[in-house]
This record gives structure tokens, sequence and C-alpha cells, in this order.
């Protein structure tokens, strides 16, 4: 039998991929900012009809539409495009999981904080003043304008709906009876804790001027009589009375001294028996993955003063500011979860 001549170079498929990487998100981002599929939801249409109706060039619309149905959110047949189900659910903007709200901040702050992740990298700073002339934080930003701030919170609603259910369930919290979700956004992970857990109440505390976004995503839990809104800042206000408070993506965004600020107002708030139940990426312990979550860190880096953690770097954190049994969780959705209970 002939010798098998081993390949010169490693098979290219996987860098590739990388270059294809971009072109996939932004010729998907372009689509959503578009509107072809919140169009293509209503009635499925001929590459003209939807150039037509969008006011785009009939060939960069019809390139447009090829390209999306390649990545299986269109169907083609006999030159009519429609929504698949993976559209339909996530990339229409009124669907009740829509991530578009994501996608939709991510092509207009993110992608161009990006567009300066070399110098957050060699400065160790986010990219704000350099991209937009402006030194704020995240939230300054998002905040000027009621679109960018509902974009935001959809954002951050969608892609957590994805998770708060499994971390509701990821740890026995019979014993506790009111769940203060600090920083809560539009409330979801509040929502599904008081949805797996009928005999708690809830609250969500986030800024005054997110309480009106929140009252009205929070109007479609089941459990919506059984939690009420508080406007405040967690840094210079009081925490709301509770024996569990959560925090969904809240200490990845900022640094390790307010991380420490935070843990010790909740310590001292917290009752004998209380526990902070956090839904955050965790890196695995060599920090070697998962991929996403290291992306994430990469991008707390250029937008936060924040960063993706694993668990012993969590429970330093919590043990140091007492707290104990700290526990983690991989709940295999995009959030993880990590109990701490106040030490005696
Ligand atoms: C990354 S979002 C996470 C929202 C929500 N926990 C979730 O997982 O969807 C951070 C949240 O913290 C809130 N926030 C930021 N600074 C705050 C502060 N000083 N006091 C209270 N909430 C704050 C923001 O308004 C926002 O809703």
């Amino acid at each position: 039998m002939a010798d098998v001549i081993p390949p010169l170079l490693p098979d290219p498929s996987p860098v590739l991929s990388i270059i294809d990487g971009l072109r996939i998100s932004k010729a998907v981002f372009a689509a959503l900012e578009i509107g072809v599929f919140d169009l293509l939801e209503s009635e499925a249409l001929a590459a003209s009809a939807c150039a037509q109706r969008l006011h785009l060039s009939p060939d960069g619309a019809e390139r447009l539409l090829d390209a999306c149905a390649s990545l299986g959110l269109l169907s083609k047949h006999d030159g009519v495009y429609r929504n698949t189900p993976l559209a339909s659910a996530y990339l229409v903007r009124d669907s009740a999981h829509t991530l578009s709200g994501y996608m939709l901040y991510s092509n207009r702050v993110t992608w161009k904080l990006w567009g300066n992740l070399e110098e957050a990298i060699t400065e160790g700073t986010p990219r704000w003043a350099q991209t937009f002339g402006q030194q704020v934080d995240l939230f300054e930003y998002f905040f000027q304008t009621e679109n960018a701030k509902r974009t935001f919170l959809a954002g951050m609603h969608g892609m957590g709906l994805l998770s708060s259910p499994a971390v509701a369930r990821a740890f026995d919290l019979s014993a506790h009876q009111m769940v203060a979700d600090l920083g809560g956004g539009t409330g979801h992970l509040a929502a599904a804790i008081c949805e797996a857990h009928p005999h708690m109440q809830g609250i969500v505390f986030d800024l005054p001027t997110v309480i009106p976004v929140t009252e009205g995503y929070l109007r479609r839990s089941s459990a919506h009589d059984r939690i009420r809104t508080v406007g405040g800042d967690f840094f210079h206000d009081p925490l709301p009375p509770a024996d569990l408070y959560c925090l969904g993506r809240i200490l990845h965004d900022w640094g390790e001294a307010k991380i420490r600020l935070l843990l010790r107002k909740m310590r001292d708030a917290l009752p004998v028996g209380g526990a902070v139940l956090l839904a955050e990426m965790l890196l695995w312990d060599d920090k070697t993955g998962p991929t996403y979550a290291l992306l994430q860190s990469l991008n707390m880096l250029a937008c936060t003063e924040g960063k993706e953690r694993n668990l012993d770097e969590y429970r330093a954190l919590f043990e140091s500011e007492g707290f104990h049994a700290v526990e983690g969780r991989v709940t295999g959705q995009v959030l993880d979860a990590v109990l701490a209970r106040k030490a005696a």
C-alpha cells in the first residue's frame, strides 16, 4: 500500500470561519436594522417586492436575502422569501423571545467600541471617549435617549429570558421569602424566581429611569402581582429589605472596589440565613473557555470596568466580604448561577 503524504498545512477552515464571522454578524445586523425580518414575518415576498417596500436597491436586497437564507434565517422557494422559525422566534422585534434588542445595540454601539479593541487591550480601559467623544459609562450612554434605553433593556431581556428559568431553579431557594433583584432591568430574573417559587415575593430595584420599562415587562409575568419595583442607586441608596438578593449581570459590570461595596451592603442588609444569587457567565477553572464567556470578558473590557470570572474568583470575593458556602452551577444556558450565604 502506498504511503499517505501528510498535509503540509493544517486545515484553514477555522481561520476562514473567523473572517466570515464578522461578515455574518454585520449582514444579519443590517437585515435587522433595515426591517427584513419584521416585514417577512407578516408576508412572504420576492426580493424585488422586499426592495420596494424597504427602499433598497434590488441587487442589494437580493444579495442580503440570499445570504440570510444560506444562514438558515430565511427560506426561499420559487424566488419568494419568508422567515424560518429561528428568525420568527429571535429576530422579529416584537416576538416574546426576541434577541433583536441585543443585536441592535451590538450594531449601534458594541460594534463601534470593538473597533478600538486593540487600544482597550493595550491600555486596559473602556473605549467610550475614543469611540464616541464622550467620557461616559455604559448606562449613561444607553440611557441618554428613550429609544436607546429601551433597545438596551430589550436586549438584556431577550438574552436573560434564555437563562433566568434555569438560574431560578439552580439552587433550593425554598427557605427564602423575599427576593430583591438589584439592577434587575426588566425583572426577568425576579419574575422567574417568583414563578418557580409561588410562596415568594419579589422586588425589582433599578435606576429610576428604568422603572417604567420594568413595570411594562413585569406585567407579562404570571407572578406580577407578587413583584413590586423600587427606583434607586445601589451604590448610594439603602437596599430594599430582602432575604435573597439576586444580581443578573451586575458584578461583571464593575471594578473590584464597587463589587466589594455592593457585597458589603448586601451582607449588612441580609438577615441570618440570607443569601445572594448571581446570574453570570462562569469561566472554566483554567479560563480557557467557554469561548462566548471569554469574548464577553473582552466586551466588558471595551465597555465597562468589569470582567468575567471563574467560580474560585467569585468565591474569593464573597468569602472576603462575609459570605460562605459559595456554590456554582453551570446551567447550560448563557448565564450560570452562583449562590453565596451570609456567614454567621
Ligand atoms: C447589564 S444590565 C443587567 C440587567 C438585568 N439584571 C439583566 O440581567 O437583564 C445592568 C442593570 O444595572 C442597572 N444599574 C446600573 N447602575 C445602577 C445603579 N447604580 N443602581 C441600580 N441599578 C443600576 C442598569 O440600569 C441595568 O438595568
